[in-house]
């Protein structure tokens, strides 16, 4: 099987035992912070993605959100510990495990490939739907076979714009702020609930936009390769090109990125 084919696959399988047990009640556990919250699921599902991945690729280094929190290690540091090998895959079990306790449609699991530092592969599945995304670099970006390609509008007024409320309560008073400034300018705001789903929407030309700030790699490595390849812009909210340990992100169809950007702090 093809790398593309592996990650397919385990997002596939994880995805269709996160949905099984959806609505069975599962206890939510306090993480980080008190808006932080995981649940037994999240780890099944990690483990099952290590365990598909790293047996068809044992010498391929993992980096899964809930192995890694506990670490107490930033994000930057932990991709260079890991950078010895040249393969890493960088897996969100269930991006937007809110939804997911909550009963709302629209969580995702997301799996990334880098190769020495630079993403290779993104796979964004939506078991709720059934959608799977994925694009390889230099090759584009699809959903359920079909090309995606970023929206074409230019005007603000016809855009509507994702984000996302983090678990960090400081991140999330810049995004109140932001809301406002967002809120004058653009046709609407959507809060989707998974970061990952949110960047696969710009991707294929549902959402014109998508700004959050606080994030880790695991939210957007995957989302990020699906909006490049799909012809959309990703950056930090500076407007500097992004890195998988920019917390702050800004992706767009490219054409309203720069009326985006000094709307966001
Ligand atoms: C969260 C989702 C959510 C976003 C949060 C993320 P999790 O991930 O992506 O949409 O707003 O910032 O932490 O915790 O459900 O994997
Ligand atoms: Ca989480
Ligand atoms: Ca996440
Ligand atoms: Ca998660």
């Amino acid at each position: 099987m093809s790398y593309l084919e592996t990650a397919c696959s385990a997002a596939k399988q994880a995805g269709t035992m996160i949905l099984s047990q959806m609505g069975t009640g599962q206890a939510a556990e306090k993480k980080s912070s008190r808006f932080d919250v995981v649940t037994e699921i999240d780890k099944r599902a990690e483990e099952m993605i290590r365990s598909i991945i790293l047996e068809s690729y044992p010498d391929h280094a993992f980096l899964g959100e809930e192995e890694t929190f506990g670490s107490g290690k930033p994000v930057e540091q932990i991709l260079k510990e890991r950078s010895d090998r040249p393969y890493l895959w960088i897996v969100d079990p269930i991006d937007g495990t809110a939804n997911f306790i909550h009963g709302i449609p629209g969580y995702t699991v997301s799996i990334a490939l880098l190769c020495r530092g630079e993403l290779r592969l993104g796979v964004i599945y939506d078991p709720c739907r059934d959608d799977l995304y994925w694009a390889e670099s230099g090759k584009g970006a699809f959903c359920n076979g079909k090309p995606a390609a970023v929206t074409d509008a230019e005007q603000a007024e016809d855009c509507v714009i994702g984000t996302g409320f983090v678990s960090t309560p400081a991140y999330r008073e810049m995004n109140i702020a932001t809301m406002e400034a967002i809120g004058r300018e653009f046709r609407t705001i959507r809060s989707l609930g998974s970061a990952a789903l949110t960047l696969a929407y710009v991707a294929c030309g549902k959402l014109d936009a998508f700004w959050e700030y606080g994030l880790s790699a695991w939210d957007v490595a995957a989302g990020v390769l699906l909006v490049e390849e799909s012809g959309g812009m990703v950056t930090n909210t500076k407007g500097d090109p992004f890195r998988l340990w920019d917390r702050n992100i800004a992706a767009s169809n490219a054409k309203v990125h720069s009326t985006l950007l000094p709307c966001l702090v």
